[in-house]
């Protein structure tokens, strides 16, 4: 009895290359022009703090324009992730409200997508148990996202949580069925814990009838956008631009921001990686081409593409500044919405687990 956890955990190989999950995503891409009704799409986010530029143009965006197809969307505040790394913190009530704030206001329409909460649903984090058992310790081992996450926060001890929450991921993509996953690489990891979740659940109990459809990733075209010091734009890093910032806090940011002892402005990303970043902040909020942008700026150097680009951000989002302080002024509109967006995903989660027990001979009668 050496392995009592994973002795029963399929021995198959897992398609695990990101050429295999690019193609996929090519696949998905064409089926959501087509028929955009047969999938549904979940992704999410953690409430760690105000969502930033780098979200918006990397998956905001797109949520936007997905939800626009018509396909069924899940949007997740992942409370229950916050934990992997730290305590649940006091500010977790207003952290909540400022992501649906941030939600709302880049137009994720709670009519047409189910913004919900998982700590409030009770049946999707049961789904985590049974799906712990059918993957085994060696390989959650090997997912590097965790391991990145465990060093990017500086811990030495990695939590049974932090270990196990790719499975947890797994539970909020199943739990309603999700066959789209709109995300950026470094969760392809976790993506993959997902499919092989369902692909065991199907093969150990429910052969007759594949039960969870293999969730398949989306992966963005989206350039990434560095933050104002040349590193990943991140909320912890301290370089990162809000949706919430004010105009004036955008234009100091900027103004800060890095680049070279070069004049004259070009586009060159290999080269240049700081000014090129700016140059494309500017042409993603302008909505034109890199290249037209610094030739534009040319040799009025870094002081004129930091305003040029302090005024493209600010003119781009000036409507979804002020609707978002519309929207956080109103906390009880917020909390109503989430209030009904985890009605709807619970009564999904309900009929799921039922299932799922039934499937397992968990529902036997008592008494
Ligand atoms: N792990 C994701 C992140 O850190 C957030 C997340 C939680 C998520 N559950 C998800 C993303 C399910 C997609 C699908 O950003």
């Amino acid at each position: 009895m050496d392995q009592p956890a994973t002795g029963s955990v399929d021995n198959e190989t897992t398609d695990q290359s990101y050429a295999d999950a690019e193609a996929r995503s090519a696949r998905l891409e064409e089926e959501l022009r087509t028929d955009p009704g047969a999938h549904r799409m979940l992704t999410g986010d953690r409430p760690t703090g105000p969502l930033h530029l780098g979200h918006y143009f990397g998956t905001l965006h797109n949520r936007v324009r997905l939800q626009d197809t018509g396909i069924q969307m899940f949007v997740l505040v992942a409370d229950y992730q916050t934990i992997t790394d730290r305590d649940s913190p006091k500010s977790l009530p207003q952290d909540v409200d400022a992501l649906l704030a941030d939600y709302l206001a880049v137009g994720i329409d709670p009519e047409r997508t189910t913004i919900f909460a998982h700590t409030q649903i009770t049946a999707l984090n049961q789904l985590f148990l049974p799906f712990l058992s059918l993957v085994s310790v060696a390989e959650l081992n090997r997912n590097p996202t965790v391991k990145d996450e465990v060093n990017a926060a500086g811990q030495t001890a990695m939590s049974g949580l932090m270990f196990t929450y790719p499975v947890h991921q797994a539970a909020d993509i199943l739990f309603c069925k999700g066959t789209v996953v709109p995300v950026g690489k470094d969760q392809l990891p976790h993506l993959e814990v997902a499919r092989v979740v369902a692909r065991r659940f199907n093969r150990r109990y429910s052969r007759e009838r594949r039960y969870f459809p293999e969730p398949a990733a989306l992966l963005s075209e989206a350039p990434v956008l560095l933050g104002t010091d040349g590193q990943k734009m991140s909320k912890s890093r301290g370089n990162a631009i809000a949706l919430s910032a004010t105009a004036d806090e955008t234009s100091r940011l900027l103004s800060r921001a890095k680049t070279d002892s070069e004049r004259r402005i070009t586009y060159d990303p290999a080269n240049r990686p700081d000014v090129s970043n700016l140059v494309l902040l500017g042409a993603l909020c302008l909505d034109r081409t890199p290249e037209s942008v610094a030739e534009e700026v040319g040799a009025g150097g870094s002081a004129a593409l930091k305003s040029l680009v302090a005024e493209a951000v600010n003119e781009r989002f000036r409507d979804i500044r002020k609707r978002r302080a519309e929207l956080i002024a109103d906390r009880g509109h917020l909390r109503r919405i989430l209030a009904a967006g985890n009605e709807r995903a619970r009564e999904v989660a309900d009929a799921t687990l039922a299932d799922v027990k039934r499937l397992m001979h968990t529902d036997y009668p008592i008494g």
